[in-house]
């Protein structure tokens, strides 16, 4: 029986790769669910690919597959459009192309929300469309749906945490199972939660994209992704581990957002140490994580698959729902100046590999209180030829933390390959 209140979507699917198959199997697999639960009737149309001619994994018959973008765009029928490309363009043009025929947009990809989101918002304003984007931070966990929906009445003053499963699941093989870094990514690159070139991930890059994309939906403001301070994981060596975790610590890639004293905001992305006792430092494998504070709530956890064709395709259904319901609209930006990393406190982690010989401890302390930065802990376990320096700091600047660290660096009794790691209070 047909029900006259239920609402048709025709849907036009950019990209058949691992997001826009996990799209095809969800829409296939859970029509009626969906269906009966938001009112929405969405029917697949056409889906637009690069290669025609290439195997896939789904069965295509029943939609119209197509390489000319003008059979969806052109598409009156159409009134949601899925992007599942990736990169910038042709992405960002078939984008505002939709928008400004009047179709609404959803989206997984955070390169393209994060560099070019306000442009886009605009323009779907203008022509009184959505755009939707949870899938491009954080997989299936509903935190843009959060942020500007559950938590709309909050001042938020910081979110925060772990958004790449990549490093995360890394780091989880290098606590749990001693393993090395080379061999932690090994293992993710053979099970699929590397790609063959880790270095967008493990540098840090990704978690700068989804950062800067919080910080906009957080505190109103655009963040350029390459502004975001960022650093990475690919320095970390076991012994950081093992002393990070002797000390009651566990390290994660953290990316974090907060609004500075005074201001501006501090947007940021590294490793740090994290107390056992954080739930951060639980969550583990391939999982992601975020914690915000609001005025209203305090702290909130949510926590999940970060990634994945089905996860990513549960946000965008979702999206597809909201952008009919017209519940996904982004106006008045703020331009809220980010901070110096270089003003701000923190204790550290520093690890500096040094030639064994006497007299090397005292060099690294005269350095360090010549720069005011006084030390809380120092182990120097015994070694061969090279031995590492180990030392927990009391608060001190970035910025006097930095010198002395560069300057400790170009010590000829220091070798290459020192860490220094911010420590979570
Ligand atoms: N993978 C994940 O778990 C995940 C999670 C969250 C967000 N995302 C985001 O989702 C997006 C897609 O990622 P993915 O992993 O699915 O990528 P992918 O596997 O590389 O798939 C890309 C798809 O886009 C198609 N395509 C490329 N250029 C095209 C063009 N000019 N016209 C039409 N189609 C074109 C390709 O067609 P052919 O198949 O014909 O080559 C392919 O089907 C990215 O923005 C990514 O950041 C991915």
């Amino acid at each position: 029986m047909v029900n006259v209140l239920e609402k048709q979507v025709s849907v036009g699917l950019f990209g058949l790769g691992n997001v826009g198959t996990g799209i095809v199997k969800a829409l296939d697999g859970h029509h009626d669910l969906i269906r009966k639960r938001s009112g929405f009737n969405v029917r697949l149309k056409t889906i637009c690919v690069k290669n025609l001619k290439k195997a896939r994994e789904v069965n295509t018959a029943k939609y119209r597959v197509t390489a000319n973008s003008g059979h969806i765009l052109d598409d009156p029928e159409i009134s949601v459009v899925i992007e599942a490309m990736g990169g910038i363009e042709p992405a960002r043009a078939f984008i505002m192309e939709a928008l400004e025929k009047g179709k609404h947009v959803v989206t997984a990809n955070k390169a393209l929300i994060s560099k070019h989101g306000q442009e886009l918002f605009e323009l779907a304003a203008r022509n009184g469309v959505n755009l939707a984007f949870e899938a491009s931070v954080c997989g299936s966990i509903p935190i843009i749906k959060s942020i500007r929906e559950s938590f709309v009445a909050n001042s938020i003053s910081s979110i925060y945490g772990i958004v790449n499963g990549t490093t995360n699941f890394i780091l989880t093989r290098m606590v749990n199972d001693g393993k090395s870094y080379e061999s932690a990514l090994e293992e993710a690159q053979q099970r699929g939660f590397a790609e063959a070139d880790p270095s967008f991930d493990v540098g840090g890059k990704d978690a700068a994209q989804k950062i800067a994309i919080l910080s906009m939906l957080a505190f109103n403001t655009p963040v350029d992704p390459d502004t975001v301070y960022t650093e990475g994981i690919q320095d970390l060596v076991s012994e950081d581990i093992k002393f990070a975790q002797a000390w009651g610590y566990v390290i994660k890639l953290i990316a974090l957002a907060r609004k500075a004293d005074g201001e501006g905001i501090d947007v940021r992305v590294h490793p740090m140490l994290v107390p056992k006792a954080h739930p951060l430092a639980n969550i583990n494998g391939e999982l992601n994580s975020v914690y915000l504070i609001g005025d209203l709530v305090d702290g909130q956890m949510f926590s999940g698959k970060g990634a994945g064709p089905l996860p990513t395709a549960s946000a965008m259904i979702s999206d597809v729902i909201d952008v009919m319901k017209s519940a996904a609209l982004i106006r008045n930006f703020n331009s809220l100046p980010l901070v110096d990393i270089n003003n701000l406190e923190f204790s550290y982690y520093v690890r500096f590999p040094v030639i064994d010989q006497p007299g090397v401890l005292c060099r690294i302390a005269k350095v360090l209180a010549t720069d005011g930065v006084s030390i809380a802990e120092l182990v120097q376990p015994t070694g061969n030829e090279t031995v590492p320096i180990i030392i927990r700091t009391h608060k001190a600047k970035e910025r006097a933390m930095r010198h002395a660290f560069d300057e400790i660096n170009r010590l000829p009794i220091v070798k290459k390959g020192a860490v220094m790691i911010r420590i979570q209070e």
